[in-house]
């Protein structure tokens, strides 16, 4: 192996030896990975059903049980607001870190690779036709890059271009079509930069916009702490459970669009509870053309779900499979009705069924 190879493994072979010193100091060796492991672990802090709600002993991992996360933890689940481009000309700006520590579950900590020292990395956004230019600062110690999804030329796909430690790079290009996308690093070895951390959601809207919603950006992915090539954590943006602890709220009847997308190496199958949503796959269309409650991503697969919620509660959304949803992707929708005082739980009157997507 060359100079800069025996570099990178030694760098590696660090990093796999700070993961170990993670998983000591947090007594995390493996994380519920079995049902007896997981009762015997459950009192109070990981226990994930909402407040007032009981009779679930689901939704915990193995935790301390000081270890619920931080309230300034959490990955907001709003998406950015669209806004206008100065002269069409949309300006980012994203450093990569390496080793920067991320909360992946409560009382959890990794040392993660970010673009500005979050997991995932900032929602980008622009209207299609911008002109986007978009810096790659590396303050990390490996060469990496920025990947687009997307058409654009070939020396802004982030692929040959390799930005060495303490150079940056300007991606510059004009976004289209219009859609939801990932972004991430495609630096050698991808899987090691992809499952570190490095990557993101790229919203691009249609010119003409599209209906005004409360709108939610949701990346799914996974976290393999001891590099056994199974996952230990799943994750609605970057950290385990965080909407169990935190729900999120939504108001009866509101129009919802969340974007989603699945940045791990096995599919995932989102799935809302009690509703049903309309599906935009890719988000290239104005408008749905299907009504599902569930659907599969493989990864890098990305979609729009718009709905609403007819009836004030509390409702789970989840990856369906089991173990994606034990281990993390799951949280909670608060649905609340604005004109009562408190959260109502069963039918309210007149409401007639719908199909979502409108
Ligand atoms: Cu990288
Ligand atoms: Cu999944």
């Amino acid at each position: 192996m060359n100079r800069s190879a025996a570099r990178i493994a030694m760098l590696l072979g660090g990093f796999v030896a700070l993961l170990g010193a993670v998983y000591v100091l947090t007594g995390k060796g493996r994380v519920a990975a079995s049902p007896t492991e997981t009762s015997d672990s459950a009192q109070g802090a990981g226990h994930h059903a909402p407040s007032g709600m009981r009779g679930s002993n689901l939704y915990q991992y193995a935790a301390p049980p000081e270890g619920r996360m931080t309230e300034g933890a959490m990955h907001p689940p709003e998406a950015p607001l669209p806004t206008l481009a100065p002269n069409g000309v949309r300006e980012y700006t994203l450093v990569v870190e390496e080793d920067v520590p991320h909360e992946v579950a409560p009382g959890v900590t990794i040392p993660a690779w970010t673009f500005n020292r979050t997991v995932p990395a900032p929602v980008l956004r622009a209207t299609e036709g911008d002109r986007v230019r978009i810096t790659l600062v590396n303050k990390g110690k490996l060469p990496h890059t920025i990947h687009f999804h997307g058409v654009h030329p070939a020396d802004m796909d982030g692929v040959f271009e390799l930005v060495p430690p303490g150079q940056s790079y300007t991606y510059d290009f004009i976004v289209r079509p219009f859609g939801v996308f990932p972004y991430h690093c495609h630096s050698n070895p991808s899987s090691q930069h992809i499952l570190n951390g490095l990557y993101g959601m790229f919203i691009v809207d249609p010119k003409t916009p599209r209906a005004p919603a409360k709108e939610l950006a949701m990346v799914m992915s996974a976290f393999d702490l001891d590099r056994d090539g199974e996952a230990d954590f799943y994750a609605w943006n970057g950290r385990a459970f965080q909407y169990a602890d935190h729900p999120v709220e939504l108001k009866l009847g509101e129009p919802v669009r969340m974007y989603v997308l699945n940045m791990f190496e096995e599919p995932m199958a989102p799935h809302i509870h009690a509703n049903m949503f309309g599906l935009i796959r890719s988000g290239t269309k104005l408008r749905p053309d299907e009504i599902t409650d569930v659907l599969s991503l493989a990864i890098a697969e990305r979609a729009i779900l718009e709905f609403q919620y007819d009836y004030p509660g509390t409702y789970m959304f989840q990856c369906h499979f089991s173990e994606h949803m034990e281990q993390g992707l799951m949280g909670w929708f608060n649905v609340v009705d604005p004109k009562s005082t408190t959260v109502q739980a069963g039918p309210p009157k007149g409401h007639g069924h719908h199909g979502g997507g409108r």
